[in-house]
């Protein structure tokens, strides 16, 4: 009797081929929704234009700082970059950011950015440098131009005051400014999707799609210009940043949502909001987890009906520890160890569904994301009227590096949704910050 309670749970998380179809086809028509001029009422894939218009050609050269802000590390860097023989040197820094200062105020945040370009400069002798950067920054922006973002809203476990509304480019010129040691020339803010495309399109000029699955998850991918209804010019094409983490906040696809989908949501910094994120990204997963064992707890199917004060603690399964319990390497007594060290008390028996849990979860998300990727690929097919396509795929992300089982489904979903497009998934080695410096180097040659 236990078996089959938990067998029904478990079940909640399965998608059959007909649904993970239907997925793609709702994401198809947000894709070309967001597109339009008018906006239609219920649209939630933002669809933003990012004046990014090419990929580098191999001639940009120079010395580039740049900012990653946005996953699961702060970055500060310095990228070199010779012309012709395509070299890329670059040299980084890895900064904290308190929870305090991603909650706090925006003043506060943009002073410690700084704070920490300031180190990074002391740290490599270049105090008194004025350098050209690109800034990094993986949250919704409405752009303008490439040097122009307005952040629209906070997404993942930023929440500082006085930003949304406000152009981040300004923020961080002014908080250059209250500091007053040194001046940086703006010249690109980027999302961290934009930049992994542009990371991997240097090596291979088919890459057209860039994806990340780490903290957030979120896709950008090369556009002809005559299908973007807001951005003058019909010649060519234009990186869009579609912010797919807002698709089913109109509620289509509250079908496939558990109860536990829903408590993340409710328990999150930004509730309705970011619904197929909360589904697919490192950030959530964890927590859909501790919610299912919370109810099987309840329900006495696991650790000896106790909750424990570990158990209601938010956020304590990291991707990491996921990825571990999930580890086909791992025998049983491991994951009891790993519990052990999350505070969770396991006999064997719970370490199995703990483990089928984890599964459930992972599963769902890599085949969601999937279907969210057949949908771009098959629409890039259709509108260049080819029989087949082959495209490449820029991805980041700790979900996508880190999971043993993630980037296997994800694939494999990809393949059966969207069988004529032929996609290569390539890694991006060195985060989104060498891509900022190349399209830097791009904008300052125009
Ligand atoms: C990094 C990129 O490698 O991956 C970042 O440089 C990006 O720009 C990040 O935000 C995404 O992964 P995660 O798991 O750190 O959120
Ligand atoms: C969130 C952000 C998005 C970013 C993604 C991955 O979805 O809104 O801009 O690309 O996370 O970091």
């Amino acid at each position: 009797a236990q078996r089959k309670q938990i067998d029904e749970v478990l079940a909640l998380f399965g998608l059959a081929h007909e649904q993970l179809v239907g997925v793609q086809h709702k994401m198809r028509a947000e894709l070309e929704y967001g597109l339009k001029r008018k906006t239609h009422p219920l649209a939630t894939v933002k669809m933003l234009a990012t004046y990014v218009c090419g990929m580098p050609d191999g001639t940009e050269k120079g010395k580039f700082l740049a900012l990653d802000l946005g996953g699961t590390n702060f970055r500060v860097l310095l990228v070199k970059i010779r012309s012709g023989r395509k070299s890329v040197r670059m040299y980084n820094k890895i900064f904290a950011i308190p929870l305090e200062i991603m909650q706090g105020t925006g003043e506060e945040l943009f002073d410690h950015i700084v704070q920490c370009i300031a180190d990074f400069l002391d740290y490599m002798g270049l105090k008194g440098a004025r350098l050209p950067l690109g800034f990094t920054f993986s949250f919704p922006c409405r752009q303008k131009s490439i040097d122009k973002g307005t952040l629209i809203e906070w997404t993942k476990g930023f929440k500082a005051t006085d930003c949304e509304g406000e152009d981040v480019v300004d923020m961080l010129r002014e908080a250059i400014k209250r500091r007053n040691e040194f001046d940086l020339d703006i010249v690109a803010v980027v999302n961290d999707t934009v930049g992994t495309m542009m990371t991997c399109g240097y090596e291979d000029p088919n890459c057209e799609i860039g994806l990340i699955a780490g903290t957030g998850s979120n896709m950008c991918y090369m556009e002809e210009m005559r299908n973007i209804e807001l951005v003058e010019g019909d010649k060519g094409k234009m990186c869009i940043n579609t912010e797919w983490g807002g698709f089913g906040d109109n509620g289509c696809i509250d079908d496939i949502r558990t109860q536990y989908d829903k408590e993340v949501d409710e328990g999150s910094l930004n509730p309705g909001k970011q619904r197929y994120e909360k589904m697919t990204s490192g950030m959530y997963l964890g927590e859909i987890v501790r919610q299912i064992l919370i109810d099987l707890t309840k329900q006495g199917l696991l650790f000896r009906g106790q909750i424990s004060e570990r158990l209601r603690t938010r956020g304590i399964f990291e991707t990491k520890f996921l990825s571990q319990i999930e580890s086909d390497r791992l025998a049983l007594l491991q994951v009891r160890r790993i519990l052990q060290q999350l505070g969770l008390d396991s006999t064997c028996e719970d370490s199995i569904v703990v483990k089928e849990v984890c599964g459930a979860v992972s599963r769902r998300a890599a085949q969601l994301c999937g279907a969210g990727l057949a949908a771009v690929v098959e629409k890039r097919r259709e509108d260049q009227g080819l029989e087949h396509l082959r495209i490449t795929v820029g991805v980041d992300g700790t979900l996508y590096k880190l999971h043993p089982h993630f980037s296997r489904i994800l694939q494999e979903t990809v393949k059966e949704l969207a069988p004529q497009c032929d996609v290569t998934f390539m890694l991006s080695e060195d985060g989104s910050g060498k891509g900022a410096a190349l399209i830097t180097a791009v904008a300052k040659r125009l």
